[in-house]
């Protein structure tokens, strides 16, 4: 995606509506399960990148497609007299956007416990310092999604992300504009962009571990691997979805990093809903190959792959379960069981009886893949 710097209100593309289709989704779900726990007293949303607050051809925006979720959520958790308080951090460099975005909010009927604040900045410097002030005064980050859509490849510092998944039940989305990046790998005589590629990163491994000389399919599939792999250092789930405009071509990707499989069982939903609309596609980054579009149905390749990387020795179910997660397309692993089982490379130790082609997790002790048939 081309780095874009509107100055004045512009159009939501399709991918963007189906972008906010799919943060509406997973944050109805996000906010009814954690405010439905009487032990969160606060949730908290960060919108690093956060606009203007609408678009030209629609009211719709992430603040507010955030509030609308959060609404529904404290409406039924207030029925049953929760106290939980709704926090809400938008961040937008541009003055003009964010004058735009606290009136958008301010003219939003919202309830007593909805805290928000319009903080006009960067997202470095306005999430970094919050994060750096909780961090002196040792105080703790309450469960917080946040959501980081910059445009282009800049102003995203890993080290900040990091901060945010440091915390127990925080969990980060991310607009990741590969494209974008790879012109910065591939431009990197100049000195600016291997600083913005250092704190892109984190560290210098894009310098031993991305080719500049690699056709930019090739290139943004590698930009987006190592992406992840810093990311898998800070947390235990990470997955990504292309989107991907109607023709086909490579916008950006998005990213989500939690620590928790719900999480990304409940993304990887919200996802495949809106994948329906043929706006994005789940994007395999093995380096060497093209972008491809998957098949959520469709297990044998990735039951295929999964033998590939786990047989060999008996595992505990939840291996298989954050293979499935992080690896596939798919929010668990039995249908990639299913279809090993049915080649006959699958051996099972349950503690009762278990039908062929059902996965009880809780009867499940250990599983073995073998490489052939049994
Ligand atoms: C892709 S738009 C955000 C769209 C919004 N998240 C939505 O879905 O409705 C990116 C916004 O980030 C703002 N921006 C650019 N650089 C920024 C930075 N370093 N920190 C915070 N905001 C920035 C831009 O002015 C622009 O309004």
């Amino acid at each position: 995606m081309a780095s874009f710097k509107p100055t004045e209100l512009w159009e939501a593309s399709p991918h963007t509506l189906a972008k906010l289709e799919i943060i509406g989704r997973y944050l109805d779900v996000w906010f009814m399960i954690l405010g439905s726990n009487p032990k969160n007293r606060r949730l908290v949303y960060i919108d690093g990148f956060a606009g203007p607050g609408h678009y030209t051809n629609t009211q719709k925006s992430s603040p507010l497609v955030a509030l609308q979720a959060a609404k529904a959520a404290a409406s039924r958790a207030g029925a049953a007299g929760s106290p939980t308080e709704y926090s809400f951090l938008f961040v937008e460099k541009k003055a003009e956007f964010a004058k735009n975005l606290r009136e958008v909010v301010q003219s939003q009927s919202l309830p007593p416990q909805f805290k928000w604040s319009v903080e006009q900045g960067s997202f470095e410097d306005k999430v970094g310092g919050l994060l750096a002030s909780l961090k002196e005064t040792g105080k703790n980050l309450a469960p917080t999604f946040a959501f980081i859509d910059p445009f282009g490849a800049t102003g995203l510092p890993f080290k900040v992300i990091a901060e945010i998944l440091s915390y127990k039940s925080c969990e980060v989305l991310l607009n990741l504009d590969s494209d974008g990046i790879g012109r910065l790998v591939t431009a990197q005589a100049f000195e600016k962009n291997q600083t913005h590629l250092d704190v892109l990163f984190g560290d210098a491994s894009w310098r031993s571990e991305l080719d500049p000389k690699l056709p930019m399919a090739k290139l943004s599939a590698q930009v987006l691997a190592l992406y992840k792999k810093r990311l898998k250092t800070v947390a235990k789930y990470v997955f990504a979805f292309a989107m991907n405009s109607r023709e086909g071509q490579l916008n950006y990707h998005l990213v989500f990093a939690s620590q928790h499989p719900l999480g990304l069982e409940k993304m990887k939903e919200a996802m495949r809903t809106v994948d329906q609309t043929g706006a994005y596609s789940f994007s395999d980054d093995t380096v060497g190959q093209e972008l491809l579009r998957f098949d959520f149905d469709a297990p044998a390749i990735w039951a295929e792959r999964m033998q590939r990387s786990l047989s060999g020795k008996w595992r505990l179910y939840a291996d298989f379960r954050d293979y499935a997660l992080n690896e596939t397309p798919f929010t668990n692993s039995k249908p990639l069981l299913r279809e090993l089982e049915g080649r006959g490379v699958l051996e099972i130790e349950s503690a009762e009886g278990r039908r062929k082609g059902s996965f009880p997790e809780d009867k499940i002790e250990r599983i073995l893949i073998h490489q052939t048939l049994l």
